[in-house]
C-alpha cells in the first residue's frame, strides 16, 4: 500500500450565504421633515447624496440589538434553520446599545440560542464586510458550520439635528441586515475571497472624537460638557472622505477581481456600501457597469453604515436580481479609514 501524498488544497470547505434578512424601522423621515429642523432642502440632499428619505427609530421602541435580532430571525428562517443551528454570532455596529457588552450577546439571549460565541466588530461602514470575512474564515477552517452575521445601526439618536450638523445628519439612517453563512462543499460556489484594508492616519476624518471612557474620567467629560461641545456628534470631512472612497472602492473591487482571475465583465451584481449615490454612480461609470449590475437603495434608507450592505443584498435577492451562479461583489469604505470587498459566486 503506497502512502498517498495529500493533495494540497487551499481549504476543505467554502462558505455560502444560505439566508438573508433585514429590518428597518417604520418611521420614514423625508428630506422635507429635516428641513423643518435645520437649514437644508430636499433639492440639496437629493442632488448631493441621492437620498430621498431614511428611517429613524421611535425612542424606546428599538435599539441596535433589537433590530439586529429581527433581521437575524428572518435570515435564520430563510436559511431553513433554527437559532440553535447557529454556531457563532458576528455583530457589526458603531452604535451598540451599551458601551459594553456589545450587542452580539444580546442576539444569543433574545433568540434563546445555545451558549455559542459572539463577537462584536467595530469597523463602521466596512463592518459587515469585515464580519463576513471573519465568518468565512471560521467556516473554511472547518471550525463552524453556520455563522450568523449581522450589521445594525441606530444613528438617529446620536446626530446633531441642527444646521450645525446638517452635512452629516441628513445622510445617516437606522436599519439592520443579516445573513447566515453556511458550509458549502462545492469550492466553486460561495465566498471566493475577501480583501480587507485600513489606513489609520485618517482615523479622525470620519469619527466621533469624544474620548473613550477608558481614557477619560467620565465626571471630567460631564463637567466640561456644554451645549457647544460637538465632540459627541459624528464629524466627517465629507469631501476628503468622498475622494478617498472613490479611489479605495475602485482598488478593492479590482483586487477582488484580480485575485479570482476575473474581469469587470464577469460582475453580475455589485453591492456597494450605500454611502452616497454619487459615489456608487462614479464607480458604476468607471467600471462601465449597467444599471442592472449595481444595486442601490440609499434613496430610501440613507447611509445605514454596517447595515447598508446586508439590507441591500437582502433586497436585491428578494427582488430576484441575484441569480444562482451570479458573480456578486460587496464593497465597502468608511471610517478608520477601513475598506474591503467580498467576491461571491452565488
Ligand atoms: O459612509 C462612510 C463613507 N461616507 C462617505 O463616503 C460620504 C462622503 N462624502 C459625501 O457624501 C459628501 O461630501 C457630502 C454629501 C457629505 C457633502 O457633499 P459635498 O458635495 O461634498 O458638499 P460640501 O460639503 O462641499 O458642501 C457644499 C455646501 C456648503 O456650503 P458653502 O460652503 O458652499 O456655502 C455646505 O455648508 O453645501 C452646504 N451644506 C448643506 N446645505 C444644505 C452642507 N450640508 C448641507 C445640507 N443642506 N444638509
Amino acid at each position: 500500500m503506497g502512502i498517498g501524498i495529500p493533495k494540497i488544497q487551499k481549504h476543505m470547505y467554502n462558505s455560502r450565504i444560505a439566508g438573508l434578512g433585514y429590518y428597518v424601522p417604520e418611521k420614514v423621515v423625508t428630506n422635507d421633515d429635516l428641513s423643518k429642523l435645520m437649514d437644508t432642502s430636499d433639492e440639496w440632499i437629493q442632488e448631493r447624496t441621492g437620498i430621498k428619505e431614511r428611517r429613524h427609530i421611535i425612542k424606546g421602541e428599538e435599539t441596535t440589538s433589537s433590530m439586529g435580532v429581527k433581521a437575524a430571525k428572518m435570515a435564520i428562517s430563510n436559511a431553513g434553520l433554527t437559532p440553535n443551528d447557529i454556531d457563532f454570532i458576528v455583530f457589526a455596529t458603531l452604535s451598540p446599545d451599551y458601551y459594553f457588552p456589545g450587542p452580539g450577546v444580546m442576539v444569543q439571549r433574545d433568540l434563546e440560542m445555545n451558549t455559542v460565541g459572539a463577537v462584536d466588530i467595530r469597523n463602521q461602514c466596512s463592518g459587515f464586510v469585515y464580519g463576513l470575512s471573519l465568518a468565512d474564515q471560521y467556516i473554511k477552517s472547518g471550525m463552524y458550520k453556520n455563522v450568523l452575521v449581522i450589521g445594525s445601526e441606530v444613528h438617529s439618536t446620536g446626530l446633531d439635528m441642527t444646521t450645525r450638523g446638517r452635512d452629516v445628519s441628513v445622510i445617516f439612517g437606522d436599519g439592520a441586515g443579516s445573513v447566515v453563512l453556511t458550509r458549502e462543499e462545492n469550492l466553486e460556489k460561495g465566498i471566493l475571497s475577501s480583501h480587507l484594508h485600513s489606513e489609520g492616519r485618517h482615523a479622525e476624518e470620519l469619527s466621533v472624537i469624544a474620548p473613550a471612557m477608558g481614557t477619560r474620567w467620565v465626571t471630567e467629560i460631564i463637567e466640561e460638557n456644554d451645549p457647544d461641545d460637538t465632540s459627541y456628534f459624528p464629524y466627517m470631512n465629507g469631501k476628503f472622505v468622498f475622494k478617498n472612497a472613490v479611489v479605495r472602492f475602485s482598488e478593492v473591487i479590482k483586487e477582488g477581481l484580480e485575485k479570482n482571475k476575473l474581469g469587470v465583465e464577469d460582475i453580475d451584481m455589485l453591492i456597494p456600501h450605500q454611502a452616497n449615490l454619487r459615489i456608487a454612480q462614479f464607480i458604476q461609470k468607471k467600471f462601465r457597469l449597467s444599471d442592472d449590475q449595481v444595486y442601490n437603495n440609499i434613496m430610501y434608507y440613507g447611509n445605514t453604515t454596517a447595515a447598508s450592505i446586508p439590507i441591500a443584498l437582502a433586497e436585491a435577492v428578494e427582488k430576484g436580481k441575484v441569480k444562482d451562479g451570479d458573480l456578486v461583489i460587496l464593497a465597502a469604505f468608511g471610517s478608520g479609514f477601513t475598506w474591503g470587498s467580498v467576491v461571491i459566486r452565488w
